[in-house]
């Protein structure tokens, strides 16, 4: 029997390179858009522009849009600017490739982010999908015109999920490598105040939820975190266990802001307090592999 064909733009990045693991050990034939890569289960597109790569559409099972630039760098006008037409130009042209189809694919999921919700400190709820507030400064107006531009198009035979994902925690990509690195070398005490809240998810967990979500279908939009969120200071006291430092510095606002100076990245990404529930996937019926961070956490550190 021919294999179904799932289609992954920005598919050569963390994860879609955990997508394309996954879905192929489902019996999934996987085909990544590429800017940079034309060879083997590679296609190349401009992320911009209908071309030949739009064939590819036809008839597949699904498509999943994980391009964008990433948003680990300073936020100066040019990179803003980047980090936003990515978005906004690969959605766009996606949008016009299922519409050209004759038989689209059944199932469209969109990178979002859970970015997209309002700093939420304190006691104020969790954010779900029908409460959850939304923000208003530049990574939550980027993820704003991103989620727009998705649900623009009209894709009667496609079903639209945006994917509302949590910062993803894997052994080899994304910010977690990163983050135990300098926990080991000491940065594993609160960051700022500590009192900002963490929503997470395990990357086994995102591969499941794709998976779980072409047998339950959900449109519309999904947050994709664990449902555990934890402060700042939770997390590090757990990353503290595992890392072991041999001593451990603080990390005052000042610190921090120096840090990612140098670092070229910002603060906002650890700053921002981010309180996430995962309301729909839990009413569907999805079960977390790793639905504590002490699970996540074990797992992620093992064999180090
Ligand atoms: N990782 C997380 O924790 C997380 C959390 C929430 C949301 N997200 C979102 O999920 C998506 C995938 O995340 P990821 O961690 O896998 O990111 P990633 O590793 O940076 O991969 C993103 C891919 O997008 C493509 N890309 C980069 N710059 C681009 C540009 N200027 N125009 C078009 N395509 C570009 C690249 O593919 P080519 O170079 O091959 O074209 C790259 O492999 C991103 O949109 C990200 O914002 C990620």
């Amino acid at each position: 029997m021919e294999k179904q064909k799932i289609i992954i733009a920005g598919g050569s990045g963390f994860l879609g390179q955990h997508l394309t693991r996954h879905l192929e050990g489902k019996g999934f034939e996987i085909k990544l858009l590429s800017r940079s890569k034309n060879q083997g289960k590679y296609l190349k597109w401009d992320a911009k522009n209908l071309d030949d790569w739009a064939e590819a559409l036809e008839g597949a099972y699904a498509l999943i849009n994980m391009a964008g630039r990433t948003v680990d760098c300073r936020y100066n006008e040019k990179n803003k600017a980047q980090i936003l037409n990515s978005r906004i130009d690969s959605t766009k042209v996606l949008g016009e490739a299922v519409k050209a189809c004759q038989y689209p694919p059944k199932f469209w999921f969109n990178s979002s982010t859970a970015t997209i919700y309002q700093h939420t400190p304190g006691d104020l709820p969790a954010n779900t999908e029908v409460e959850g507030i939304l923000g208003d400064d530049f990574s939550m107006n980027v993820a704003k015109a991103w989620e727009r531009e998705f649900f623009s198009h009209e894709t009667p035979h496609t079903l639209k999920t945006a994917l509302r994902t949590a910062i993803v925690l894997g052994k080899d990509g994304g910010a977690f490598p990163v983050i135990y690195k300098l926990a080991k070398y000491g940065l594993c005490s609160p960051q700022g105040n500590g009192q900002q809240w963490f929503s997470w998810l395990h990357v086994d967990d995102f591969c499941a939820i794709l998976d779980f979500l072409m047998q339950h279908p959900l449109a519309g939009v999904v947050n994709l975190c664990a449902p555990d969120p934890r402060t700042n200071t939770q997390f590090n006291q757990l990353l503290r266990q595992y890392a072991k430092p041999l001593f451990v510095l603080p990390q005052p606002k000042w610190i921090l802001e120096i840090g990612a100076f140098l670092l070229r990245t910002e603060t906002e990404l650890i700053l921002k307090s981010r309180k996430v529930y995962p309301a729909h996937l839990l009413d569907a019926g999805f079960q977390f592999q790793y639905s504590t961070l002490e699970q996540a956490l074990k797992a992620l550190v093992k064999s180090e």
